[in-house]
C-alpha cells in the first residue's frame, strides 16, 4: 500500500489529447473466463491497474500459467497483453488474503465451480461505498444445482456432476452476478435462462468474448439463453475501452475549462454522461481517434443526476459529476440508486468549499464561485478521482492522501494529466 500523496497546483487550463486504456471492469471478468478454458486464451488490452495485478496473481494461485507477450515482464508490459494457459489448473480455493484486497475477485466463483466441480473462496466483505453482498451470485448458482454453504469465512461450493441449466430472475440488475451466472452457465448441461441482466458494456464484453470461445449465449433485451457446450476452445480476446476513465477525463476538460481529444473511446458509451456534459457547458464532438470535450461557455442551467443501471447514469460517475457541479450551473441534485454508502467525497469536497447537503440517498450541490486547494483523503476509487478534479480546478494546493485506491483503476493518471499541462505530482 502506497503512503504517498499526489500533489495538485490547480487552475490550469488543461489542453491535450488523453490515450484511454482497457478498461479495468471488463478486463476482471475476461480474465476470470480463462479458467474456463483448457487452451491458451490471449488477453489484449489489458489496462496496467492493481486490480489486474490482483487478478492474475489469483490465476496464479490457482494454477494458471501467466505469460505476458512480447515484453518481459508485466511492469514493462503496461498491461496490453497476457496469455493464461489454465490446464494447469490444481487449486479450486480462493483465499482471504487474495478475495480481501479486491471484491471482484468473487467472479472466480463461477468459472471455478463449473470447470472443476466444486470451489472454496473466501467471502468477501463489505467496502467504502456499501455493503455489497454476494447473495445474488450464490442464490443463482444454488438454481443450477450447487451445494453452496457458509463455513469460517469461506464459500464452500460443490457440484459433483456439474452444474445443470435453469431459468432464473435476478431479483435485482446486478452486473457481478450477471457475469459470474453466465459464465459458470457457460459449461453448465442444458439450457440457462436468465432474466433481468445487467447490459454493461463490461458485461456484453464478456458475452461476446465467451461466443468467440465457442459458448453458445444469446442476448436479447434484459434476457440471456445460454446452451451449455462440453468446453470452451483457446483464442484471443480483447478488453473494451475504460468509459468510467474516459468519462472522468471528460469531467476534466470540462472542470478546467479546457479542450481534452479522449483518444480510442467512442461516442456510444459515454451517451449516459454526454448530454449533462453538454448541458453543463462543454462540447462533445466525435472525432477520427475518439472524443473530444471542450469548454465553450460557463453554464447556468440546473441539473438533476440519478444513477441508475446502464444505459443510466452510471454509479461510477457520480464522484466526478459532484466535484464538477461544486463548481458548475445551478443549484443541482444527484441522487445514488445504486450503492447505499457512496457519498464519502462529500465531506471531503466540503473541505475545498464545495456546498453539498446530503439527505439520504440524495445530495443538494449548490455550486460556489471557486473552490480552493486542502489536504483531503481519498475513500475510495472514484471518490478519489472527485478530489482529483476539484484539485485540478481549485485555487492553491490540493493534498490527496490515501492515493492506492486511485491505483487500482486510473492507469499513468498523473503523467496523462501532465501531457495537458496540469501540475501534478505524486510525492
Ligand atoms: N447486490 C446485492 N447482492 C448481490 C449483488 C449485488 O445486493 O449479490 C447489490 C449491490 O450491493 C449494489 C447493487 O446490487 O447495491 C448493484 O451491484 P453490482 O452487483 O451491479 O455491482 P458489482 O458487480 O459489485 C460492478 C463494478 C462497480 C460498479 C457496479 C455498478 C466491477 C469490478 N465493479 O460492481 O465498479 O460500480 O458494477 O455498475 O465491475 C468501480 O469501478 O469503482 C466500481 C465500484
Amino acid at each position: 500500500m502506497s503512503d504517498k500523496k499526489i500533489v495538485i497546483e490547480g487552475g490550469v487550463s488543461l489542453q491535450g489529447k488523453i490515450k484511454i486504456n482497457g478498461s479495468k471492469n471488463a478486463a476482471l471478468p475476461l480474465l476470470a473466463a480463462a479458467i474456463l478454458s483448457d487452451d491458451d486464451i490471449l488477453v489484449e488490452n489489458l489496462p496496467h491497474l492493481r486490480d489486474i495485478s490482483l487478478m492474475l496473481n489469483l490465476l496464479a494461485h490457482l494454477g494458471s500459467e501467466i505469460c505476458f507477450e512480447g515484453y518481459g515482464s508485466y511492469l514493462a508490459t503496461r498491461g496490453k497483453k497476457v496469455r493464461i494457459s489454465s490446464k494447469s489448473i490444481n487449486n479450486t480455493e480462493a483465499p482471504y488474503d487474495l478475495v480481501n484486497k479486491m471484491r471482484a475477485s468473487i467472479v472466480v466463483l463461477g468459472p471455478i465451480l463449473t470447470k472443476y466441480g466444486k470451489a472454496k473462496v473466501s467471502l468477501p466483505g463489505g467496502c467504502a461505498i456499501g455493503l455489497r453482498p454476494i447473495n445474488y451470485h450464490l442464490d443463482a448458482l444454488k438454481q443450477l444445482g450447487a451445494e453452496i454453504s457458509i463455513r469460517n469465512g469461506n464459500i464452500i461450493a460443490r457440484a459433483p456432476k456439474g452444474l445443470t441449466g435453469a431459468e432464473i430472475t435476478f431479483p435485482r440488475i446486478s452486473v457481478g452476478a450477471t457475469e459470474n451466472i453466465i459464465m459458470a452457465a457457460v459449461l453448465a448441461k442444458g439450457k440457462t435462462i436468465l432474466h433481468n441482466i445487467a447490459l454493461e458494456p463490461e458485461v456484453i464484453n464478456l458475452v461476446d468474448s465467451l461466443n468467440s470461445l465457442g459458448a453458445k449465449i444469446e442476448v436479447s433485451g434484459r434476457t440471456a439463453k445460454i446452451t451449455g457446450v462440453k468446453k470452451l476452445k483457446g483464442g484471443k480476446i480483447t478488453v473494451i475501452p475504460d468509459r468510467i476513465e474516459a468519462g472522468s477525463y471528460a469531467v476534466a476538460a470540462l472542470i478546467t475549462k479546457g479542450d481534452i481529444e479522449l483518444i480510442g473511446i467512442n461516442m456510444g458509451v459515454l451517451a449516459p454522461i454526454k448530454e449533462f456534459l453538454e448541458r453543463l457547458g462543454a462540447e462533445v464532438t466525435k472525432t477520427k481517434k475518439g472524443v473530444r470535450v471542450r469548454y465553450i461557455k460557463s453554464s447556468t442551467e440546473s441539473i438533476a443526476i440519478k444513477t441508475e443501471e446502464y444505459p443510466g447514469f452510471p454509479t461510477d460517475m457520480q464522484a466526478q459529476f459532484c466535484a464538477l457541479l461544486s463548481i458548475c450551473g445551478k443549484e443541482s441534485s444527484a441522487e445514488e440508486t445504486i450503492f447505499e454508502n457512496r457519498f464519502m467525497h462529500i465531506a471531503e469536497l466540503s473541505r475545498m468549499g464545495a456546498d453539498i447537503e446530503v439527505k439520504g440517498n440524495r445530495l443538494n450541490i449548490r455550486p460556489v464561485a471557486g473552490l480552493s486547494g486542502a489536504e483531503v483523503s481519498a475513500t475510495d476509487l472514484r471518490a478519489s478521482m472527485a478530489l482529483v478534479l476539484a484539485g485540478l480546478a481549485a485555487n492553491g494546493t490540493t493534498e490527496i492522501h490515501n492515493i492506492h485506491h486511485i491505483d487500482r483503476g486510473y492507469e499513468a493518471l498523473e503523467e496523462k494529466l501532465r501531457n495537458c499541462g496540469a501540475n501534478i505530482s505524486r510525492k
